[in-house]
């Protein structure tokens, strides 16, 4: 699909790459030949495996940790950046946290914690790495959202909320950086097997079969997936796409909850 190692002599920031849907865009874009900074917060053990799975394709790659809810952190980090490889030029937004809670439980501290690290935190970073971008001609941000920005997924208030401000920020950054050369848009993720859903309080198994077979396609999401668009994003093919959020999903968000028997007949013969 693109030329074999067509990223080659870019830097790619890949927040959250430790595990999930992270690690799957840090591979990808390394695999088309990109140069990766793997930033984790907590799980440093876990950033370093990834470290060596890229190393291992010849790629310069380090490892930087941040607490995306402190500022003064993330400032540390792009600094180490820099030093490191002079800039970024790919800046990928995977990064979140946030716990479950419903509205009228979400206090003020959660609010500020979703908002801070989800959605705060890809500012700071397009405010410092932009310029970089800019000064060579060519830049790509990818933000991660998810259906909860725009649907109402359960106990998912704070975090949605903060997904629908990335959607936004992702329009008007892209409006503001695409006479730059830089490109902004959004991939929304359907629902992938990753430690984010242990948090959710439910049979994780049981909802993840559920899904799969509500899924037009009748299968999850992969960070695979998602790493595929992420690079596709950052390919000249791309380029025209701007401001834009990509579902990847198989589907599932087309689909409506008020006509289950009709949805029986969207079944395929294989299915019957
Ligand atoms: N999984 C899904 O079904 C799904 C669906 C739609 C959208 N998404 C979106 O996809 C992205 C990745 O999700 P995932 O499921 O792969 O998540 P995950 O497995 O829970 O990984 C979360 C990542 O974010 C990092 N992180 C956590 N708290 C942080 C903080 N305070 N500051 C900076 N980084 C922090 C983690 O670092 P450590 O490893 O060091 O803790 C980890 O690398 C998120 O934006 C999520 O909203 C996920």
């Amino acid at each position: 699909m693109f030329a074999k190692n067509f990223l080659h002599g870019k830097v790619a920031l890949v927040t959250g790459a430790s595990r999930g849907i992270g690690r799957g865009i840090a591979l990808a874009l390394a695999e088309a030949g990109a140069d990766i900074a793997v930033h984790y917060a907590r799980k440093g053990n876990k950033a370093r495996d990834v470290v060596k799975e890229i190393e291992a394709m010849g790629r310069r790659v380090i490892v930087v940790k941040a607490n995306f809810a402190e500022k003064e952190k993330i400032d540390a980090m792009l600094d180490e950046i820099e030093k490191a490889f002079g800039g970024v030029d790919i800046f990928v937004a995977n990064a979140a946290s946030g716990g479950f809670r419903s509205m009228l439980e979400t206090s003020d501290k959660h609010w500020d914690w979703a908002m801070d690290v989800n959605a705060r935190s890809i500012l700071h970073i397009a405010q410092r790495v932009a310029p970089h971008m800019h000064g060579r001609g060519w830049g790509r941000i990818v933000t991660v959202t998810s259906l909860g920005a725009v649907r109402v997924v359960p106990n998912y208030g704070a975090v949605g909320l903060s997904k629908s401000v990335v959607e936004s920020l992702t329009r008007y950054l892209a409006a503001e950086l695409a006479p730059k050369g830089i490109i902004v848009n959004a991939i929304s993720p359907g629902l992938v097997n990753t430690d984010a859903l242990a948090n959710m309080n439910m049979d994780i198994s049981s909802a993840l079969e559920q899904v799969r077979q509500r899924n037009p396609t009748r299968r999850l999401v992969t960070p695979q997936d998602i790493g595929r668009v992420a690079t596709f994003l950052c390919s000249a093919a791309a380029e025209m796409i701007v401001g834009q959020t990509i579902y990847v999903d198989g589907g599932f968000n087309i689909l409506t909850e008020y006509f289950p028997e009709l949805e029986n007949t969207l079944q395929t013969e294989e299915d019957s």
